[in-house]
């Protein structure tokens, strides 16, 4: 009973038509920040994440005493877990759902996968059970990934662009939720929002990812390893910023279409719709790595590798004009700024006091 309180206190908006939005993976990077600002313009908002151990879970649960702080409740579960789900939605009568909970990780999937398996196609298939059968049915924002666009060519990626060539069992995985996701919105009316977002850094960002180990290493004096295409070129990666990408989250959920609960052959079904949200500059890897050793003023090791990593993709550029024209989406933030953002947090949050404060005066920046 107390816990059930609970996930309807958290879940109630404060403001007049606010939304209950479910928001899966809410102790995760892009997920802890949605649900902030969800909650700070007002809307209800329950969190649901499992904690694994894919990264620390120290640092989940940082994110998870932030989100308390604002009142918004993250329930302990697995998408996996039905009957859970469908209690959550017997209690709530969600608005919306965005749905962020995944395995992530390109290279992790050489080695466990299973896990993708498991979140990405089990857990959103059961997700989407659970949303069909509910009363309200609740209009679906969820996570795709710029990963599937694999050895497309064309530059910058348009949403039409060829999808039919992953690089790694993850981007398989994410295409194969947006091909799911349209067969729900087809039989079910579910209205379903795909965003496939491009490498998203950013304060409480993934320990997995290239620009926050590369941090930790630089700063430790470790060598880092930077790749390279096939043909010896740089990669380059249009690097997001979180606030950007939590922006277009917000504006694709309010531009929403409502669910209908019938199917796609008949007059005015919800539309199944996918977005790009990147940055539209892509910034090739030694770039990045120069941009965090100004601010943290210090040389690092660096080690190339003349081969690309396996399941990576040579470049990754995102042309944004469909979310835009659909929700004015426009990313504002450049890789120098979001990364002095990032750098910023990651001294506070783990008590470095090393270099960094000479560093933004050597490079003119005052943080
Ligand atoms: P994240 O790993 O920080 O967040 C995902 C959260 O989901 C984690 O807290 C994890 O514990 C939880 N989770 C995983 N499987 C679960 C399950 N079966 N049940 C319940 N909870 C589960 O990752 P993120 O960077 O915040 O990514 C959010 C979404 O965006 C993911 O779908 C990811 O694939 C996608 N994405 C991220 C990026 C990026 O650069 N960060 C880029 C493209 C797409
Ligand atoms: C990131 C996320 O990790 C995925 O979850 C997400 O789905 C994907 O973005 C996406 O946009 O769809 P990725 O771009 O591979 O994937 O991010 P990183 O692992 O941080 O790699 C970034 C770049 O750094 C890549 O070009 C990679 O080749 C390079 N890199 C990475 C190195 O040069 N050295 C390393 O040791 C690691």
């Amino acid at each position: 009973a107390a816990w059930e309180k609970q996930v309807r206190l958290s879940s109630t908006p404060r403001r007049t038509n606010g939304f209950s939005v479910l928001v899966t993976g809410a102790a995760g990077f892009v997920g802890s920040h949605c649900s902030l600002a969800l909650k700070k313009r007002g809307d209800g908002v329950l969190g649901l994440d499992n904690f694994n151990n894919y990264y620390d879970p120290s640092l989940k649960r940082a994110r998870q005493k932030l989100l308390s702080k604002h009142q918004v409740f993250i329930v302990e579960g697995d998408l996996n877990d039905g009957p859970l789900l469908t209690k959550l939605f017997d209690v709530v009568p969600f608005t919306h759902v965005l749905h962020l909970a995944a395995q992530a990780g390109v290279r992790y999937a050489m080695q466990n996968p299973q896990s993708y398996i498991s979140s990405n196609i089990a857990g959103f298939v059961n997700l989407l059970e659970v949303a069909k059968a509910a009363n309200p049915q609740p209009s679906i924002v969820w996570a795709s990934s710029s990963s599937v666009y694999g050895l497309n060519t064309e530059n910058p990626f348009s949403e039409r662009d060829r999808t039919d060539q992953p690089a790694s069992l993850y981007a398989a995985t994410k295409k194969a939720g947006e091909e799911i996701a349209h067969t729900y919105n087809h039989i079910y009316g579910l209205s379903l929002t795909g965003l496939r977002f491009f490498t998203v850094y950013g304060p409480w960002g993934r320990p997995d990812m290239a620009y926050f180990f590369f941090t930790k290493d630089i700063l430790q004096g470790k060598s880092i390893d930077i790749y390279k295409t096939h043909d010896q070129k740089e990669v380059a990666r249009d690097f997001t910023y979180i606030d950007d990408v939590v922006k277009g989250c917000l504006g694709a959920l309010d531009t929403a279409e409502k669910s209908t609960g019938s199917g796609g052959k008949k007059k005015g079904a919800a539309q199944l719709r996918v977005y790009n949200l990147g940055n539209t500059s892509p910034v090739p890897v030694g770039r990045l790595v120069s941009i965090l050793e100004g601010l943290l003023s210090t040389k690092a090791k660096k080690h190339v590798i003349t081969m690309p990593r396996n399941g990576d993709v040579p470049f990754t550029h995102a042309n944004v004009t469909l979310a835009f024209r659909d929700f004015g989406y426009k990313p504002t933030t450049d890789l120098s700024t979001g990364l002095r953002k990032f750098v910023k947090w990651y001294i506070s949050y783990y008590g470095i006091q090393s270099k960094t404060r000479k560093g933004s005066q050597a490079t003119g920046e005052s943080g």
